[in-house]
């Protein structure tokens, strides 16, 4: 059936190729968390070493909920955005308050949290706590639309919903971080915006629109 072939064509590839990434070491939801709000506006690679050391500086939420005003911004210096880093702490002051220092392992407690959206509260329920949740960014419209010709406007955060839908229904259940990982590897490096390198995509011949001739048309994005 065609989901399966595509779950295991996406996972076995993501087992060869992953990037082998600080915040991959283990499961730990708070450094799940910490690399996916620096991860939104901020690049792979310069995030590394502000991870490291924003885990060194704050090693648990706790220690996040108690940090110093001066020690948070400088941990976040050159990052820019710091109402990311200002949510966050209010996000800690809550978990500890209310969940006992324990990040909540449901979407409706992530999603009550100052700084986690959807997209966030998705990709941590999916990686850290292994539920089937759809974490839908750019990079997975991108893919999405390619595989099933879908053809909402994806500038449009109206379209969100039926992107998450569609995850939902073809998400494995077994490895659900895992999934969503390798979309967003497959996004960021092989599905492309431009010039996608479909010779060597695992999921070369599962794209809807590359059997109708019509990869490019793909994401449909339209100009306001
Ligand atoms: N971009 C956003 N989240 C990511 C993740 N978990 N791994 C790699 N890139 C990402």
């Amino acid at each position: 059936e065609q989901v399966k072939e595509m779950q295991d064509k996406l996972l076995a590839w993501y087992d060869q190729e992953k990037r082998l990434l600080p915040w991959r070491e283990n499961k730990d939801p708070y450094r799940i968390w910490v690399s996916e709000i620096m991860l939104q506006q901020t690049q792979v690679v310069t995030v590394i070493p502000y991870f490291h050391r924003f885990l060194e500086w704050f090693p648990t939420i706790k220690d996040l909920a108690e940090a110093d005003e001066d020690k948070l911004l400088k941990a976040w210096e050159g990052l820019g955005y710091y109402s990311r880093v200002r949510n966050m702490q209010e996000a800690a002051k809550t978990i500890v308050e209310k969940f006992g220092g324990k990040m909540p392992d449901n979407l409706k407690d992530l999603l009550s949290l100052k700084g986690i959206g959807p997209y966030t509260a998705g990709a941590i329920a999916s990686i850290a706590f292994d539920l089937p949740e759809p974490a839908v960014d750019g990079n997975v419209m991108r893919v999405y639309s390619r595989l099933f010709c879908i053809e909402d406007d994806i500038a449009d955060p109206k379209s969100r919903k039926i992107f998450e839908q569609k995850v939902r229904e073809t998400i494995s259940h077994d490895r659900p971080g895992d999934f969503n990982q390798a979309l967003m590897d497959l996004g960021a490096t092989i599905c492309t915006p431009t010039s996608p390198k479909i010779e060597i995509d695992p999921l070369k011949d599962l794209y809807e629109a590359h059997k109708q001739g019509r990869l490019e048309e793909f994401p449909v994005k339209k100009k306001k």
